[in-house]
């Protein structure tokens, strides 16, 4: 798959490490910034990484900050995110198969980079199941009209 990230300075050092587990996993991804751990803004690359998503340049995308929070925030005010935050891969996946997520958040002052692998891992591999799901998606996305 083709993958967006995006973090601001908080999750700067987080990156790295999903970047390259990303890679491991055999995906191609691209980072949007911030590229240095100078104070910056989360809404920034929440909201690039949430365009280039929706422009379907990328498949997906992950975002990093303090919490997870505001950037998720930021990204699901682009038209056409669902971006969720997650902390465990129960939600996750869920958020997945259920809410069909096009990005994915979390925080790098909440969990640990094993934890946060295990987290991408089970978003990546879950699949939207559609079904009686697809009606309650629809519903979101009208709320954006
Ligand atoms: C930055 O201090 C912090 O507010 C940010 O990384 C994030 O946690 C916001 O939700």
């Amino acid at each position: 798959m083709k993958i967006a990230i995006g973090s601001d300075h908080v999750g700067i050092e987080f990156k790295p490490i999903i970047i390259d587990y990303l890679k491991e996993l055999g995906h191609e991804v691209e980072d949007f910034g911030a590229y240095s751990s100078e104070r910056t803004d989360y809404p920034i690359y929440g909201k690039k990484v949430a365009e280039e998503v929706v422009s379907g340049n990328f498949d997906c995308g992950i975002l990093i900050c303090g919490t997870g929070v505001g950037i998720s925030i930021a990204a699901n005010k682009v038209k056409g995110i669902r971006a969720v935050v997650c902390s465990e891969p129960y939600s996750a996946k869920l958020s997945k198969e259920h809410n069909n997520t096009n990005i994915l958040a979390f925080g790098s002052r909440v969990i640990g980079p094993e934890l946060a692998k295990m987290i991408v891992k089970e978003w990546l591999d879950a699949k939207f199941e559609g079904g009686r799901h697809e009606n309650r998606v629809k519903m979101i996305g009208q709320i954006e009209k």
